[in-house]
């Protein structure tokens, strides 16, 4: 079977907390490294700038992630990793590709539909309202990451698949066009939450709910907030049920089988929260500390961030300019 080329990007908007590290960035990194496909990672910064409007502030998300991945044990010699910002060929592609996109297509992007629809129910009079050109033709610039790199998968959340077929559906208008295969016609890979991971009030942990624990906040604030995880009033030495207890949920996250089963006993007998959190803040810590470090030490030394992203890009943009010469060729003769 021949190697498939497999390309996943991630959007800088914000600083990466457990729930990214347990549901996306731990698994994904588990199946690039256990895979013998192509595969290419990179930073979405330049889709990031359809919200994020403050460099400084965008220059310290680019950073995060980029150090996020790299400490969690990202392999730049089996990943191709890179920033969109060194691959310019991608808007001589957008910009193909935005012609031979029917408008209507991006009418119907859900995230697009989404902010018109809450500037009708606001009873807004202009529904294009807050809407910048950026975030209409988001897919399509996505469609190019995808597309400039022959991309067979792109493992995405439920919420890129519309992306993702707008991207294949662009490349087999153009493919039929031409009647030749200008294009490879790729397909979302969809990554099921693997864990969806509670925050600290127990509903989903998610930035808008203000309920995250930075993956990489410092020991002392880490502590702190475990000790804020909800818990119920019963005495200390009170049996606690494991089963309906967020303690024990996070737990079980980041123990093996042996050491759940362990402290679900504890629990039943009856340990204070007070201990049981100790014991959840040391198993979290164990499997970040070595991580925490590297991070630490990459957001000091941002060079080496730049380096390997670098070294990224030269090995992308080899790719992207070969396929852009073929697609240029074959759309405008040129
Ligand atoms: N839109 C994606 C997100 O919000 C990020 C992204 C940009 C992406 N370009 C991509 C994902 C290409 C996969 C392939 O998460």
């Amino acid at each position: 079977m021949s190697k498939k080329n497999i390309l996943t990007g991630i959007k800088p908007t914000g600083t990466p907390h457990i729930g990214n590290y347990l549901g996306a960035i731990k698994p994904a990194l588990k199946d690039m490294h256990n895979s013998d496909n192509n595969y290419k990672l990179f930073v979405a910064d330049y889709h990031a700038h359809t919200t994020v409007k403050d460099a400084k502030l965008f220059q310290e998300y680019v950073y995060e992630i980029a150090a996020t991945w790299l400490a969690c044990g990202l392999d730049p010699d089996k990943v191709t990793f890179y920033a969109q910002v060194d691959v310019p060929e991608l808007f001589e592609l957008t910009w193909l590709l935005s012609c031979h996109t029917p408008k209507g297509d991006l009418n119907r992007a859900h995230a697009y539909k989404a902010l018109v629809q809450e500037n009708i129910d606001k009873g807004n009079k202009d529904p294009d309202h807050g809407v910048n050109m950026g975030l209409f033709t988001y897919p399509l610039l996505m469609a190019a990451d995808i597309l400039l790199f022959d991309t067979n998968l792109v493992p995405v959340g439920k919420d890129q698949i519309q992306h993702v077929e707008i991207a294949r559906s662009i490349a087999s208008r153009i493919n039929a066009l031409y009647k030749t295969e200008v294009l490879v016609e790729p397909e979302s890979l969809v990554v099921d939450e693997v864990a969806v991971v509670p925050g600290l009030d127990g509903r989903k942990m998610s930035k808008s709910y203000d309920n995250t624990i930075p993956l990489f906040c410092s020991e002392k604030r880490l502590k702190k907030l475990v000790n804020r995880i909800t818990s119920d009033s019963s005495a200390a030495d009170a049996p606690k049920d494991p089963d309906s207890s967020l303690v024990f949920k996070y737990y079980q996250l980041f123990a093996s089988k042996d050491e759940s089963k362990a402290f679900r006993e504890e629990l039943m007998k009856g340990i204070s929260w007070g201990v049981a959190k100790a014991q959840l803040f040391e198993k979290i810590n164990d499997e970040i500390k070595g991580p925490r470090e590297i991070y630490n030490n990459l957001m000091e030394n941002k060079e080496q961030i730049d380096k390997l992203l670098q070294a990224g890009a030269i090995k992308a943009r080899a790719v992207a300019v070969e396929n852009m010469k073929r697609i240029r060729k074959q759309l405008l003769g040129y």
